[in-house]
């Protein structure tokens, strides 16, 4: 195959609807093909609305227009505000340097993600390794069992607190203030805005029923804990521990924990078989929560960044995870 042409898009010059659908096509063809999404939530959800702040597409395009390659490049999630990205070769165009043409329209300081498993992680692996890419931030994906598996404790709240639900028109401002303090340092999840959260609001599988928060007794618009659970695709046999963010001010209370079992046992009052969820590899705290709550690693994803941009202490990070 001749060298793709590339192709920008951005908020001033978006992708035309069918570019998009051609790149939504793409990527259900490579999660077929490959076993796992190549494009994880955030970064469907722009190909989506297509003129998105901050977010750039390219495509690679075949000599009859055909869409055979799709990234997308994000600014301000990363560390160090590295833009992060994330990167899909249509099944029928690989080995073409396809790949090595998008990286190479994409920033130096570019983070990319790769989620895939088994045969395709190789590939990935493959790919990183030719390409001069070094693995710099470990995602693992880990589940367990809603119906069999060792049992939860029970949920413990001190009466100081209050254990209520989510209720839209009320608790949007209080929520994101609870997530950014909760996650100051986390790349993505801290800087989740309100266009954000209208976004996922707006999301076949929104249901504020398993958004739940710990509030203070005394002032339940003050949010102290909360546990946003997921139930995607709806009607599915699969819960997901969403989001758990616990107030800075409050962590150290049992709180983490309090508030996990109580999205559990919402997941399983649903009838679900299965919860999984995701988590740094650094965040040790949590990590160690979710092992003692029976949960096991499912698979890893991995983030790769050029070896001359990432920092020493990154590589560090990766090696002693
Ligand atoms: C990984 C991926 C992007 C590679 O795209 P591609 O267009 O096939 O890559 P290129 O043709 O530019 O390959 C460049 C080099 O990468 C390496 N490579 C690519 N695929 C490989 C594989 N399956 N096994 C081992 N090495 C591989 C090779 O060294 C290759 O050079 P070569 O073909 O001359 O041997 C593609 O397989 C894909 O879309 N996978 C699913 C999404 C994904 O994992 N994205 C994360 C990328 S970090």
């Amino acid at each position: 195959m001749p060298r793709p042409t590339i192709a920008r898009h951005d908020a001033t010059h978006p992708l035309t609807h069918e570019a998009a659908e051609a790149v939504l096509a793409l990527a259900r063809a490579a999660a077929a093909h490959d076993g796992a999404q190549p494009l994880s939530e955030q970064f469907l959800l722009s190909v989506r609305a297509r003129e998105h702040d901050g977010v750039e597409h390219v495509l690679a395009l075949a000599d009859d227009g055909t869409v055979v390659g799709y990234a997308q490049s994000r600014t301000g999630e990363a560390p160090d505000g590295a833009p992060s990205g994330e990167l899909v070769v249509a099944p029928t165009a690989r080995r073409a340097g396809v790949g090595t043409a998008l990286l190479e329209a994409l920033p130096a300081g570019i983070r990319l993600w790769s989620h895939a498993v088994g045969a395709a992680a190789d590939a990935a692996t493959g790919f990183a390794a030719a390409s001069g890419l070094v693995p710099v931030r470990s995602l693992h994906v880990m589940g367990r069992s809603l119906t069999g598996g060792d049992p939860w404790p029970e949920a413990t709240v001190d009466p100081r607190y209050a254990v209520r639900t989510f209720e839209p028109g009320r608790d949007e401002e209080a929520w994101l203030a609870l997530n950014a303090a909760a996650f100051a340092h986390h790349p993505e999840q801290g800087s989740l805005r309100r266009t954000d959260l209208d976004q996922r609001m707006g999301e076949p599988w929104w249901d504020p029923a398993g958004v739940i928060l710990v509030v203070e007794a005394d002032h339940p618009d003050t949010l102290v804990a909360s546990h946003w659970t997921k139930v995607d695709p709806p009607g599915g046999d699969v819960g997901e521990v969403y989001v758990v963010a616990v107030s800075p001010d409050h962590q150290g209370e049992g709180l983490g924990r309090a508030v996990t079992v109580l999205g559990l046992d919402h997941l399983r009052s649903l009838g679900l078989d299965r919860v999984v969820l995701y988590v740094d590899e650094e965040n040790t705290a949590a990590v160690h929560t979710y092992r003692r709550l029976g949960f096991e690693d499912v698979e890893v994803h991995r983030q790769y960044a050029r070896a001359t941009s990432a920092r020493p202490s990154d590589g560090d990070r990766t090696a002693h995870g």
